[in-house]
């Protein structure tokens, strides 16, 4: 009985329609719409209205969107005052975990918890995300914080705030299709942290929290950076089989591969491997780009295990000059509209998550006085 279930594998934990997945296939949908057509096409704040609403945007709904968005990126005056200390002591993960719990102390909606409440923090949540982690980047960097641009789009804006400079079309667009991706994937680990939390009736800052929480770690969200440091330790191509092999021989992991789900590969790394290559052409760069290659080859032959969504995504980061700490934060950036669009939908249709225990401790037995025990 112990074993049995181990880590709730194949368990129908809750039931979504935010998205779907078919890991013999390697099928990932959102509300029915293939990944594939969702990567060629959507924007992620067309994204964040699906998970919402379980509709693609009209014209209107998405400029309405778009605006809300738009008005809610700046944080409140707490976390405002809050940031630069985070930035002078806390690690991005543990920055972005404390500011959005501490965004609850001065939400608009206070301790409302009704639905268009709730509706309201989710817009505002998706909206600050990345405001903070731009923030929190140029304060540690002691450079100058730049304000949101509101013409710009979710992507844009964030490139823009972290950098300094606006994006060119093609590079913010590949940076919303990495968003895109990274919106929603059903019972993942952070997900399934934020249904729990709710399912108590906590409050969605309060999930949003436990799924940043269960997001860092590197068998999650964390294996992205884990994979940039794997390439600068191994410097260059030639290096790379036998530093994989190595791997296997002492019985680590190798980050940014295998799947819960999936048994073929992950779609989204499909799209993150060739914008890895367009930004290794682009930039005149191949380095990365060769060295994954060589990964890649060697774990399939090895052991016959896929990319998944962390592997690519860490040189399409890379590429885009991103620093490598604020990989797993920019997968919560994108996150945040499918966690706050599943605790919404367990709101929705709510019973207390509280699974069962294989026990495996000794027999009942007689209580020791302290004075009998050697
Ligand atoms: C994400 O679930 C989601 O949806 C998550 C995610 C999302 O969108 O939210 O897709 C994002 O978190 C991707 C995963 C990021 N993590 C990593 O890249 C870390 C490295 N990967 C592994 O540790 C592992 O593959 C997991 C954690 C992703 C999955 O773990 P499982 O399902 O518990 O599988 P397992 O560890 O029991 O592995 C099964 C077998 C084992 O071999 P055997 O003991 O049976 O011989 O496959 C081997 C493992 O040793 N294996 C690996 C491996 N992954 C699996 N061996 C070496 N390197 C790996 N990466």
């Amino acid at each position: 009985m112990a074993n049995a279930g181990k880590g709730l594998e194949g368990v129908v934990a809750a039931e979504t329609a935010l998205s779907d997945i078919d890991g013999q296939q390697g099928i990932l949908s959102y509300v029915g719409y293939s990944i594939h057509d969702l990567a060629d096409n959507a924007t992620f704040e067309e994204i964040i209205y699906l998970l919402h609403h379980l509709e693609l945007p009209t014209e209107s709904q998405l400029a309405s969107i778009r605006e809300q968005l738009a008005q809610e990126r700046e944080p409140n005056g707490f976390v405002s005052e809050l940031l630069p200390t985070l930035a002078a002591n806390a690690a991005p993960m543990s920055m972005l975990r404390t500011a959005v719990s501490a965004s609850s102390a001065k939400d608009p909606d206070g301790w409302d918890v009704s639905e268009a409440a709730n509706y309201r923090k989710a817009i505002r949540l998706c909206a600050v995300f990345p405001t903070l982690v731009a923030y929190y980047h140029r304060l540690r960097s002691d450079e100058k914080l730049i304000p949101p641009d509101p013409n710009l789009s979710l992507a844009a804006n964030f490139l823009y705030m972290l950098k300094g400079d606006k994006a060119d079309d093609d590079t913010a667009r590949m940076f919303d299709t990495c968003l895109v991706l990274h919106a929603d994937h059903t019972m993942n680990a952070s997900t399934f942290a934020a249904r729990v939390c709710a399912a108590t009736l906590s409050d969605i800052h309060s999930a949003m929290t436990a799924a940043i929480a269960a997001l860092k770690g590197p068998l999650h969200g964390g294996a992205n950076e884990a994979v940039m440091k794997m390439i600068k330790e191994i410097k260059t191509a030639d290096k790379a089989r036998d530093y994989i092999i190595k791997k296997f021989a002492n019985k680590e992991k190798v980050m940014g591969f295998g799947h819960r789900v999936y048994k073929t590969e992950d779609p989204r790394a499909t799209h993150l491997r060739r914008m890895a290559k367009e930004l290794a052409e682009k930039t005149g760069d191949p380095h990365n780009w060769e060295i994954s290659q060589e990964i890649e080859k060697t774990v399939m032959d090895e052991k016959g295990i896929y990319p998944n969504v962390d592997f690519y995504a860490a040189s399409v980061y890379g590429y885009l000059q991103i620093p490598t700490d604020l990989f797993t934060p920019i997968f919560a950036c994108s996150r945040v509209a499918g966690w706050s669009a599943h605790v919404r939908e367990q709101y929705a249709d709510n019973r207390l998550i509280r699974p069962d225990h294989g026990y495996v401790g000794p027999a009942p037995r007689d209580w020791t006085p302290l004075s009998d025990r050697g």
